[in-house]
């Protein structure tokens, strides 16, 4: 399955979150549900889409650092100094489409764009999500701590932290 990745643009929304509901339905990302989704795709952020025979099956975002993300408040902790930070995020591909590298593809070309730009590149991941940690894992990614994520009424939920090993 060769995908082809590139910029998101505003009309890739609606497919966007279609494939969102179904990502949701089967596997339960993310985790805050999928109601107030329009606002997952906020404008701050650099979004890519990957193709397969000319239909979106997937998406990943690369957005500024803020200490709301956990990833990255674990990280000011240890390393204060450290500023110039890119998040990794709103990485999902349709449930059918799984297994044939398209979030291979897609996370490459958040690596070469926070490459491009200097940016040190972090990103969280639930520990839930077993599929994403384990390719993260693979592609080289260093595990650099545990933290809790919450959202919503009081849940919570164990999440992993990673650092692209570019600038490590
Ligand atoms: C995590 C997720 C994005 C992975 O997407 P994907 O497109 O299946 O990922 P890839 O195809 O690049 O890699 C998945 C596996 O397929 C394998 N694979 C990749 N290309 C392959 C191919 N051509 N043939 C066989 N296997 C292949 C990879 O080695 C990897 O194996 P692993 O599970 O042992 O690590 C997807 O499962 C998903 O959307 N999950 C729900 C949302 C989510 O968890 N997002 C991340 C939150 S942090």
């Amino acid at each position: 399955m060769m995908a082809t990745i590139r910029p998101r643009e505003d009309s890739d929304i609606p497919t966007c979150l279609r494939i969102l509901d179904a990502v949701y339905k089967s596997t339960g990302y993310p985790v805050g549900g999928v109601n107030n989704s329009v606002s997952f795709f906020t404008k701050n952020e650099t979004a890519w889409v990957a193709e397969v025979n000319g239909m979106v099956v997937g998406h990943i975002s690369l957005t500024k650092a803020s200490s709301e993300n956990v990833a990255v408040a674990l990280w000011k902790q240890r390393y204060p100094e450290d500023i110039d930070i890119a998040v990794l995020g709103r990485l999902f591909v349709h449930p059918e489409s799984r297994r044939g590298g398209v979030a291979s593809r897609l996370i490459e070309t958040v690596i070469e764009e926070s490459r491009r730009t200097g940016q040190r590149l972090l990103l969280f991941a639930l520990v839930k999500d077993q599929d994403a940690i384990r390719l993260y894992r693979r592609m080289g990614w260093n595990h650099f701590g545990s933290t809790i994520f919450r959202w919503g009424n009081n849940n919570e939920m164990a999440a992993e932290c990673f650092a692209n090993p570019v600038f490590l």
